[in-house]
């Protein structure tokens, strides 16, 4: 394994948090809307609910991500004045300018935090958490703050058209709080970082008439809603997640026993189900919740870790990889001693 004892600082994971929004839609709630199935839904995807967000009466990605980092401060004990840099990971920004970060960082109290927004599709949160290590280890941030939020139920479909993204996607934010530690045991181990921007429209919401791709432009022309290959994108990531796990071990020197909890992305449950049968993983360590959350995007990794923290599953000492892979094509891996 790669000696950290040269490392600047351990940095430590000292707060983990999570909001949802209040309405839930459940399979037999689609029903109403779309020609889908319960029993479809769940046989394809694993899937039986999700969160929806009422941008109407203001619970926007905004508002959930406040919550979110509100509830990470309190894990973490910590006063919002205390944070140096809060980074948001989140493909559902407010507006283009200011960054969402900005309003989230000021709604917190956190002063004149740095801010700003991390676009990765579902990768966001697994490449802030790189980008976060590497700041803090070369900067002068002591507690930094990364949260994932995303509001995708906003740019899908809910009728029969739109149904295949329609029935993957919920919302919410999640996130962690990063504190610099004299033991340098903690902190990232390894990581990886990948794209594939040839296929930029397998996941894409195009703006205007001239982001649309040629194929889109003969009738699937709808704009500011996804455009998703599903299959495409499921054949990448079945492919792709087992391949980066794979890779993240090779680079720390160790194997799949070693690592206590891959937190991953959840996207499909056939697809959790393919690295699990791939590196032969007992359930407990890759723990699978897009039953109750559907596909979260930049949320998903880190409501993960929040499930693990309030079953009392997180430990000090032990070894946690969190992988993303998603819309870019992004895919990466964001290995931590904790
Ligand atoms: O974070 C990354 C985001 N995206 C993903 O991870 C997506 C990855 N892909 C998937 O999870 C799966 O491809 C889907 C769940 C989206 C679709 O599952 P599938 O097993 O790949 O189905 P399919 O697209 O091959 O479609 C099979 C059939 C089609 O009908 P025909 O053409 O065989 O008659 C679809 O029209 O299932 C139909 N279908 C549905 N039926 C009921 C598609 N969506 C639905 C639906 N309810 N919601």
């Amino acid at each position: 394994m790669p000696n950290h004892a040269d490392r600047q600082f351990g940095i430590e994971i000292v707060g983990i948090g999570a909001h949802t929004p209040d309405k839930m839609l459940t399979n037999k709630d689609l029903e109403g809307m779309m020609d889908t199935s319960d029993e479809w839904i769940q046989q394809r995807t694993g899937i039986k609910q999700r969160y929806k967000a009422d941008h109407e009466h203001g619970e926007t990605v905004l508002y959930l991500a406040k919550g979110a980092l509100e509830k990470t401060l309190a894990n973490a004990k910590m006063d919002p004045s205390e944070l140096d840099l809060v980074i948001l990971a989140t493909m559902s920004q407010e507006m283009t300018c200011p960054p969402t970060a900005c309003r989230l960082t000021a709604m917190v109290g956190a002063g004149n935090a740095g801010a700003f927004d991390f676009s990765a599709a579902c990768c966001g949160f697994v490449f802030a958490m790189n980008t976060a290590y590497g700041l803090m280890q070369t900067g002068p941030y002591k507690n930094v703050a990364v949260i994932g939020a995303d509001t995708l139920t906003q740019s899908v479909e809910f009728n029969t058209h739109g149904r295949a993204a329609a029935i993957l996607f919920g919302d919410a934010a999640a996130g962690v709080i990063l504190k610099r530690t004299e033991d340098k045991t903690k902190g990232l181990i390894a990581q990886a970082m990948h794209s594939d921007g040839t296929r930029w429209d397998d996941l894409y919401i195009p703006k205007t008439k001239y982001d649309l791709n040629e194929s889109d432009r003969e009738g699937n022309d709808q704009l500011c809603v996804l455009h998703m290959n599903g299959a495409g994108v499921f054949r990448f990531a079945v492919g792709t997640f087992p391949h980066v796990i794979g890779q993240t071990l090779e680079a720390a020197g160790i194997t799949a026993d070693d690592v206590d909890h891959f937190v991953c992305h959840q996207s499909n449950q056939r697809i959790l189900q393919a690295a699990k049968e791939r590196f032969g993983l007992p359930d407990e360590k890759l723990h699978v919740n897009i039953d109750r959350f559907g596909n979260t995007v930049a949320a998903s990794v880190p409501l993960v870790l929040n499930d693990l923290r309030e079953a009392g599953r997180i430990e000090r000492g032990q070894k946690v990889m969190f992988v993303g892979f998603g819309g870019g094509l992004t895919w990466g891996t964001s290995l931590w001693q904790i």
